[in-house]
């Protein structure tokens, strides 16, 4: 089955060779002006110039124009907790009125409230619930995602969870991947017994995630009064030896040493960056390891940002995504993202649209599956309403710009 795209006003992030991007490079966004794309079988299989496609139109078995509007590879969304239980707006509220994240957590609020609700909750409610979030961002132009565990905290809870993430897996038309986040808060039980848990994680759960082939990923909460950078390597050298490579949370709420156990680690990705000094940029940029900013959690919780630009003229690796959840960030719409990072962050345009394909991808490791407008890759697409430029996409935020998506080769 072949498709063919033509009179597409501007064909975004084209690339057929590519690399990690990182200081100047990441506004370097390639595009083609008044192009066509063709589509095989769901991949991606030639573009180009308007003027250089010889065949007629109607040579394809579908033909669509695209009447001058931009075409995108689909958002990579590299952090998300999208498999929760119920939602927390009261908590929302109390923060209005003052509380901060501690307090509310020290309530057990937060992150344990979450754990309660989805104790309580059925394999099959959690995984409805959490396939309509799959299918909201897909609407919203993701097309590759991760998803992490988390809110189980017990050794039954978070297998559930990790089986709910597979099930999506298996039924969702994007690429998922998996990531066990047993350490993102210390289960009641256990509070005057750190040790206990952190055992229980390493010798129960890690062996069945690893036997039951459950996850892609290991993930901390590295934070003051959360985990300590010491306990986060020792649970994600643990994980390593079940082969999954650390992705963890680091330095939101202070700089408390997460970026560099995560370096130390050769972490994927240190993810979260609100709260950085000096010594944790320049760690971060003699690594391998990407940084991922999340700016919507620093604008639900009235943080401050992520330094962007300080990242980015440090010559770090930076990633955009959503960390949708429903304690810091209930919204998994990754258009929004691309603009707060714009208008808050300084992030260029071509900047911020790197940072969430391309970039998104290389954090989950699917860089040659999704990402950029490549021969062999996904057709994973998104298509814009007509649009006077791309800067338009982040400028005009709260619009909804996206007319269509494509999903491995179909508009859906
Ligand atoms: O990434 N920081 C830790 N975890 C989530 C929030 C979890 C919650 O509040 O439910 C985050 O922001
Ligand atoms: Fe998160």
């Amino acid at each position: 089955m072949t498709t063919l795209i033509y009179d597409i006003g501007t064909l975004v992030n084209v690339r057929q060779a590519h690399t990690l991007l990182y200081g100047k490079n990441l506004a370097l966004l390639p595009c083609i002006h008044n192009a066509f794309l063709i589509v095989e079988d769901g991949r991606i299989t030639d573009y180009g110039r308007m003027e250089d496609l010889f065949f007629p139109v109607t040579d394809f078995t579908f033909h669509y124009s695209a009447e001058g509007r931009c075409i995108l590879p689909s958002y990579c969304d590299s952090h998300t907790h999208l498999v929760f239980a119920g939602s927390r707006e009261d908590e929302f509220v109390d923060k209005i009125k003052g509380l901060s994240y501690s307090e509310i957590a020290a309530k057990g609020g937060g992150i344990l409230n979450s754990a309660r609700k989805l104790q309580e909750t059925s394999e099959e409610f959690l995984y409805q619930q959490s396939y309509k979030r799959l299918q909201e961002i897909i609407r919203t132009g993701t097309g590759a995602v991760e998803i992490k565990s988390g809110y189980g905290l017990t050794v039954e809870d978070e297998l559930k969870m990790l089986k709910v993430i597979r099930r999506l897996k298996e039924s969702s038309p994007i690429p998922v991947r998996s990531t066990f986040l047993g350490a993102h808060a210390l289960p009641e039980k256990y509070k005057d017994n750190r040790e206990g848990y952190i055992q229980l994680i390493i010798e129960e759960m890690l062996p069945r995630v690893s036997k039951e082939g459950l996850a892609d990923y290991i993930d901390v909460f590295c934070e003051k009064g959360f985990y300590t950078p010491e306990e986060t390597k020792k649970i994600c050298r643990a994980g390593k030896e079940f082969g999954l490579k650390p992705k963890i949370h680091a330095n939101q709420l202070y700089a408390s040493g997460g970026v560099q156990a995560g370096v130390e680690l050769n972490a994927v990705s240190v993810d979260h960056l609100e709260s950085m000094d000096d010594d944790a940029i320049v760690s971060l940029a003699h690594s391998n390891t990407i940084g991922t900013l999340l700016p919507t959690a620093a604008f639900f919780l009235r943080m401050p940002y992520q330094p962007a630009r300080k990242l980015i003229d440090s010559n770090c690796a930076i990633a955009l995504a959503s960390d949708f959840n429903p304690g810091s960030s209930p919204s998994g719409n990754m258009n929004f993202v691309v603009a707060i990072s714009c208008i808050q962050m300084r992030m260029l345009p071509e900047e911020a649209i790197n940072a969430s394909t391309l970039n998104g991808a290389y954090a989950m490791e699917l860089q040659d599956e999704v990402g950029s407008i490549s021969k062999g890759k996904r057709a994973n697409l998104v298509m814009t309403v007509p649009v006077p430029s791309i800067q338009y996409l982040p400028y005009s935020f709260g619009s909804n710009l996206i007319e269509k998506v494509m999903v491995n080769g179909e508009f859906i």
